[in-house]
């Protein structure tokens, strides 16, 4: 028992599966992949999220706070895109775990994935929520209040949880369940469909930068950093910086462990592999190409919103259109919410596309049932019963759970994923040196060195109730383990054969 927990997947094995059946279209290059890159990296982080942590954390800090949580994600980037050149198959870090570190790891982390996947598309479908209604209430139309947001929410100047009085999110739900019946149909069509979103999107997002800077008020920028350069605690305690409402973390760090949700999604292009032309160049190609791109374009955002208007100022629902509107361009405001609302879309659809790539990667493992979770639609060639069960989650996530809370939850598992893949690389290149790696993180050990480092640091910035949810879903996440997946796993029932064999 002890030894299947932690028997790794050979290489060999890895690229054998690349050949067997029910596998899905090689149809992605590399500008298709960096487009869904892009597509799944722009979205509620920078639209909506910047809102909260410069208004609240980080102040117009929140430009070093993009670079802090930028770089993290470039160090495991580099990582993500050695691993991917390596083992170019489907189920991003859960593959790379079981690879190097075993089936035990495996799993973790593929849980721990629907965190950052899953989880993530909650926390975007109700950050498009915030804009599709800033839209509407530019034609003064107005959805019944009970339907217009979760039914709680935390407030950070009480430093508590309150009601806000409202039944569910009705946006967030129907967004969901469209997003879900697109991505059954097909990913030629969500790849296409991707593209011409992104292209609306980057034109938006240039716009707020190239007419936003007219707009810049140097004072704004002063006190530059009113929360601190810093902002970390150990399980309560506040080690650097200055602690907030109920004790929660303030400071450019802390912004930059909430705004780490705006990058998210780069990763989500090795989950692709398996759809790639050429996996072991364009999957690396297509993770460094969005990420720099869109570090380059936060970065300018974060400057030109901050600029515009004083941090205390900001607005938390829709702090970019609102920022227009403030400067008096309410033309710009709509134009804003448009693109923020079909940018958004992108990015829910890349995410739903993701997450049941990776149930797939874990029940051809026999960690999950394959009847349910490796079941290719005939006609469609996609995962589609898991698709769906996404978009059931989604929804209910999404309607139900306050965005802060969303987002921080998805921040912590997403940090955590990060840092085991650095971790991975490093025990690959000592356990694997003869493996040809097309791709080779630069600086020998010091990229995953300092990927692990700066997760770390960010996972410290996060109030500490999120290490409580992460330790809380990996427990439930063993309990599914140790009662199927175990059980279930192909790499034991293999061994049991070869045992039997050889008797
Ligand atoms: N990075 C994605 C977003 O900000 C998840 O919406």
């Amino acid at each position: 028992m002890a030894n299947q927990l932690f028997q790794t997947k050979s290489h060999e094995a890895l690229l054998e599966e690349l050949r067997g059946e029910n596998r899905l279209h090689r149809v992605l290059g590399p500008v298709q992949l960096s487009s869904l890159g892009v597509g799944a990296i722009i979205g509620t982080g920078i639209f909506v999220l910047t809102g909260v942590a410069a208004h609240d954390l980080a102040g117009p800090a929140l430009m070093l706070s993009f670079v802090a949580s930028g770089l993290t994600c470039i160090f495991a980037a580099l990582c993500y895109a050695e691993f991917a050149s390596m083992v170019p198959v489907a189920g991003s870090a859960y593959t790379y775990a079981y690879a190097t570190l075993g089936e035990l790891f495996a799993w973790i982390i593929g849980w721990d994935l629907i965190l950052e996947y899953a989880v993530a598309s909650a926390t975007v479908a109700h950050g498009w929520s915030h804009y599709f209604q800033d839209f509407l209430s530019f034609f003064h139309i107005g959805l019944p209040h009970v339907f217009t947001n979760a039914p709680f929410d935390w407030d950070p100047v009480a430093g508590r949880v309150i009601l806000t009085g409202t039944w569910f999110d009705l946006p967030a739900i129907a967004i969901a369940a469209a997003v879900t019946v697109v991505l059954v149909k097909g990913i030629k069509e969500s790849a296409s469909l991707n593209a011409v979103i992104v292209m609306l999107k980057l034109a938006i997002v240039f716009f707020v930068i190239g007419v936003g800077a007219f707009y810049v008020h140097a004072e704004n920028w002063h006190p530059f950093a009113p929360f601190g350069l810093s902002g970390l605690s150990f399980f309560g305690h506040t080690v650097l910086g200055q602690a907030g409402p109920g004790g929660k973390p303030q400071g450019m760090l802390a912004g930059a462990a909430l705004v780490f949700f705006a990058y998210i999604g780069f990763d989500s292009i090795s989950t692709h592999a398996e759809e790639a032309k050429n996996p072991s160049r364009d999957v690396p190609i297509g993770i460094m190409t969005s990420l720099v791109l869109c570090t380059i374009l936060y970065i300018a955002v974060a400057g030109v919103l901050t600029g515009m208007v004083p941090y205390s100022q900001i607005n938390i629902d829709a702090p970019v259109s609102d920022a227009f509107r403030q400067v008096g361009l309410p033309w710009a405001q709509l134009l804003i919410a448009v693109g923020a609302v079909a940018g958004i879309t992108s990015v829910l659809l890349v995410m739903m596309l993701s997450q049941p790539r990776i149930f797939l990667a874990m029940a051809r493992d026999g960690l999950l049932p394959p009847n349910f979770f490796a079941a290719v639609h005939e006609r469609f060639r996609t995962p589609w019963k898991s698709t769906i069960m996404t978009g059931v989650f989604v929804a209910t996530m999404g309607a139900f759970l306050p965005l802060r809370f969303l987002a921080e939850l998805v921040n912590i598992g997403t940090l955590l994923a990060f840092l085991i893949v650095c971790a991975a690389v490093m025990i690959m290149r000592r356990t694997h040196p003869e493996v040809h790696r097309p791709f080779r993180a630069p600086l020998g050990p010091i990229v995953p060195v300092l990927g692990i480092a700066s997760c770390l640091l960010l996972m410290f910035s996060l109030p500490v109730e999120n290490w409580y949810r992460l330790v809380g879903w990996l427990a439930i996440g063993l309990v599914i383990y140790f009662t199927y997946g175990v059980r279930h796993s192909r790499l034991r029932i293999q061994a049991a054969e070869k045992n039997a064999a050889t008797r």
